[in-house]
């Protein structure tokens, strides 16, 4: 397993693991699946912002990617961020999630920022889990603010603060 920075190049394969993730799960609220546009845009966003993305490669095939960006848009979050990490269905298990938040983390402290943030859409015990296991904590519970699947769903809050 190679863990780098994303590319430009990289944004095809981050696109089809997130909206793998949309069609097929509750891990995040969006209903339909991102265009490739939509895509190049928010990673451009992020690249001119100078916040981090990094993917996970097996034998040359992108299996994940994390990144992160603003929690909030005031002025007093600035030192807030809010991250994603998704790793592809077949690949799960296997150390990627862990290896892709380790440089997150890393780029967090060396960037100044204070605290990091994981919204978790419930249910999702592996995201639980890995963020336990970096030492996050849970710091807040909001039921029903989500709907997908014809159903309410709650929302998890944990953060880790890091300098
Ligand atoms: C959450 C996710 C990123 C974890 O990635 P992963 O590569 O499978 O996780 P890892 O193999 O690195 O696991 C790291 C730790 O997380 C925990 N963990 C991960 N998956 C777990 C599961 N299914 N059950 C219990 N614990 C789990 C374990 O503590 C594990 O450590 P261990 O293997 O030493 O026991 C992955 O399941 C995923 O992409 N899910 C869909 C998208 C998503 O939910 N993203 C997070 C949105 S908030």
């Amino acid at each position: 397993m190679t863990i780098r920075p994303a590319r430009e190049s990289d944004v095809p394969a981050m696109a089809e693991i997130l909206n793998n993730a949309i069609v097929h799960s509750l891990a995040t609220w969006m209903h339909k699946p991102f265009s490739l546009e939509n895509r190049r845009a928010w990673f451009g966003e992020r690249q001119a912002q100078g916040f981090p993305s990094f993917v996970a490669e097996i034998d040359g095939v992108v299996a994940g990617y994390s990144s992160y960006g603003p929690f909030r848009a005031y002025d007093g979050y600035a030192r807030t961020v809010e991250h994603s990490v998704y790793v592809h269905a077949d690949f799960r298990r296997r150390g990627l999630g862990r290896a892709l938040m380790a440089p997150l983390l890393e780029a967090a402290r060396a960037r100044g920022d204070h605290v990091m943030v994981a919204a978790i859409a419930l249910p999702n015990e592996p995201s639980i889990a890995l963020h336990a296991a970096l030492g996050f904590v849970e710091v807040g519970r909001m039921p029903e603010v989500g709907w997908k699947f014809d159903a309410w769903r709650d929302l998890l809050l944990m953060q880790k603060i890091i300098a």
